[in-house]
């Protein structure tokens, strides 16, 4: 990744989700906040959607009521609305999930799940996410080398999640399996995405099933548990909660770690300050730096997709009922409206309301855990394996091509190696 150069460096508009795009796509979105904020575009799905670039923008947009989250409010033809969602997702019963929905029903539930799912239940399961972490770093720390996606950023959050849920220790093989097919997003085998997605349903219905009559101290059967004015959640609504917990926590995370720690070895004078302040006890610049990395190059660069419920108008731009509004958090977090020197990553950067984790009623849910998993792991990589350094030139990495996740596909590295336990 190179440091965006001025938005006016381009005659014409710089071309969207190419290759390069991918790789790099900041100059193209300094371009659009600086020449077309609010900018209607054909996705390569062939949906049109509009793109909104300026985090003044963003913030409203985000909040904004008549953007709906339900896809029937799609205006396109029917065939356009199965290119809108989580793949594979449009013929299973996950449907009714946080992401997809409004208020009222949004409101109940997200307020029966944090009931499940609060700030302590993450704070309690702080000493699991240590002991996954050192448990993967020994797998590859006697080799002095890895790949630290496959290794080590892709696991940690399946892993750590099963836990959460419930899901036993001998089916977290399986679910890796599924989610390492669902994040190829049909690079794998045709129709792969979808068999996974409803192998993962048949798996969670059943699961969900069994803790009914056998609850555990985990998150499954607090979701079976938890009561609103007397109301509980359908066995559905959990199975789609538990899906939806999976989905948008375990790609995000797999990304902060890879995308943060791509970030840190590309910028070592930030990386070394990172490490002496870790060596000295303290936690103050590791806690500003993961908010900074979300900031700088975070793992989801779109935000999920809103529609239109009614004629609007979006930083002066007129949008219609039912067209597709899509947020760049990506370019938003680079607004030098909003940041000072936006493309520079500086880790103890105090003035920072950074839109990596959303805004408005749909902020994410699982921001306390995606941050306990980000500290943990960098710490930890950072401490164990102090002169860490990639193995291959960053113009060779490669980034996934999906359109709302930033990522990148491999992470190689190098680095002493050190005997374990
Ligand atoms: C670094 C990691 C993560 C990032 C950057 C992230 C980012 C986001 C963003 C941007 C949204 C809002 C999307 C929108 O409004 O369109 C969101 C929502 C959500 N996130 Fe996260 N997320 C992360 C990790 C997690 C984890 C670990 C979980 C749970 C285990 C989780 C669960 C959710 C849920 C359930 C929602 C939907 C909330 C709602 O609609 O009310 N996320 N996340």
């Amino acid at each position: 990744m190179t440091e965006s150069p001025a938005p006016d460096a381009f005659a014409a508009m710089p071309e969207l989700f190419t290759w390069e795009f991918a790789s790099d796509p900041y100059p193209a979105y300094a371009w659009l906040r600086e020449h077309a904020p609010v900018h209607r575009t054909t996705l390569p799905s062939g949906v049109e959607a509009w793109l909104v670039t300026r985090y003044a923008d963003a913030r409203q947009a985000l909040a904004d009521p008549r953007l709906s989250k339900n896809p029937d409010h799609h205006a396109e033809p029917t065939h356009a609305k199965g290119k809108t969602g989580i793949p594979g997702e449009r013929k299973a019963e996950l449907m009714t999930h946080l992401l997809n929905i409004d208020p009222p029903d949004h409101t109940r539930l997200r307020r029966l799940v944090s009931k499940a799912f609060t700030p302590r239940t993450v704070a309690e399961f702080a000493p699991r996410v240590q002991e996954l972490t050192d448990d993967l770093i020994d797998r590859f720390a006697a080799k002095g080398e890895a790949d630290l996606i496959h290794d080590f950023a892709f696991p940690l959050p399946i892993y750590a999640i099963c836990d959460l849920l419930g899901v036993p220790r001998e089916d977290q093989d399986d679910f890796r399996d599924w989610a390492g097919m669902m994040i190829r997003h049909g690079g794998g085998p045709r129709g792969g995405v979808a068999r996974s997605v409803k192998k993962m349903r048949g798996y969670l219905a059943e699961l969900i099933h069994r803790k009914r009559s056998d609850p555990g101290d985990d998150l499954i059967s607090g979701l079976i548990r938890a009561s609103d004015h007397g109301e509980h959640l359908t066995e559905n609504e959990a199975a789609a909660m538990a899906f939806i917990l999976l989905f948008a926590g375990f790609e995000t995370t797999v990304n902060l770690i890879g995308n943060g720690t791509y970030a840190l070895l590309h910028h070592p004078e930030q990386r070394e300050r990172l490490q002496h302040s870790l060596a000295a006890g303290e936690r103050g610049l590791l806690e500003t730096g993961v908010e900074e990395l979300l900031r700088f190059d975070g793992p989801v660069e779109l935000a999920t997709w809103r529609f239109a419920t009614e004629p609007l108008s979006i930083g002066g731009q007129g949008i219609a009922a039912g067209d597709p509004v899509l947020v760049v958090l990506a370019a938003a977090d680079r607004d030098p409206a909003r940041f000072e020197e936006p493309d520079t990553l500086d880790l103890s950067r105090r003035d920072n309301q950074h839109l990596g984790y959303g805004h408005g009623i749909h902020y994410c849910l699982g921001a306390p855990l995606a941050r306990l998993e980000g500290q943990t792991a960098l710490a930890t990589l950072l401490t164990r394996l102090p002169d860490l350094r990639l193995a291959q030139d960053p113009a060779d990495l490669r980034w996934r091509g999906g359109l709302i996740m930033r990522g990148l596909r491999t992470l190689p590295v190098e680095f002493t190696p050190r005997q374990t336990g």
